[in-house]
């Protein structure tokens, strides 16, 4: 087990909540890395706020390789978790041997979307010695089967199938589980039977952590805000202003 999934599970373990952002390249991880986040996520979520694709389907293992390879060289200290990216996970195989490249990429772990349909990936990870997070709830790689991105856990067969789900993917051997957008009561209800940590997303207060996009967070891609993540800068307006100065001074003839 690599150090820094240890230092995680003992400060899970210390009942300290773990704080996960994105990072995508080298100076947001650096920054992240300074300010003290926990877990830095190279998420698939760059195909959207980082390379305008409009969703994460068409994010390329390529891509995850090249981003994790910046991040690993800003972040000195964080845990590293890279996403499988739509694609790469078609067997467990295919699954194992992508992951082993975003751990040569610098990550020290990968998240993969999907639960008890994924507990052979899983377990195939598990024996590589590779630790995976495994993400369920809403998974934005199947926003096109489901024809949008939709809440879970609302009806009594949903929050049954995230348990079993939940149950699933631990006993395959996942060391974390990611629950994006699940009705607060079923997430917490996770959260207080899981031997492993959760880490939530738009899924209420009462996971072991919580994760958010950080262009969310700082502001910087305002075109689209999620309603659960409450934003801390306004980056975008900083870049706009700065860029209009520039611009004005250029023309001006000042510079
Ligand atoms: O890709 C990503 O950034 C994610 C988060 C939304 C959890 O999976």
């Amino acid at each position: 087990m690599n150090e820094r999934i240890l230092a995680f599970q003992a400060a899970c373990d210390r009942g300290e909540r773990i704080a996960v952002l994105t990072a995508y390249d080298y100076p947001m991880a650096r920054l992240l890395d300074e300010a003290g986040v926990d877990v830095l996520l190279v998420g698939d979520s760059l195909g959207m706020v980082v390379l305008g694709y409009p969703d994460t389907t068409l994010v390329t293992m390529d891509e995850m390789l090249h981003h994790t390879r910046a991040v690993a060289r800003g972040a000195q200290r964080p845990l590293i978790l890279a996403d499988l990216p739509s694609g790469s996970t078609e067997t467990p195989e295919l699954t194992v041997a992508n992951s082993q490249r975003l751990i040569e990429a610098g990550a020290h772990a990968v998240k993969l979307e999907g639960g008890a349909s994924h507990a052979a990936h899983i377990a195939a990870l598990a024996a590589a010695g590779i630790p995976v997070m495994a993400h369920i709830g809403m998974q934005p790689q199947q926003v096109h089967v489901e024809g949008g991105y939709r809440i879970k856990g609302k009806t009594a067969e949903q929050s049954a199938a995230l348990l079993a789900d939940a149950d699933a993917v631990e006993k395959a051997g996942a060391f974390g589980l990611l629950l994006e957008l699940v009705v607060p009561a079923v997430a917490k209800e996770i959260t207080d039977r899981a031997r492993i940590p959760t880490i939530g997303i738009g899924s209420g207060a009462d996971c072991d952590g919580q994760v958010l996009v950080l262009h969310d967070v700082i502001g910087l891609f305002p075109w689209f805000k999620p309603k659960f993540a409450t934003q801390r800068a306004d980056v975008a307006s900083e870049i706009r202003r700065a860029a209009t100065e520039f611009i004005r001074d250029v023309k001006a003839r000042i510079h």
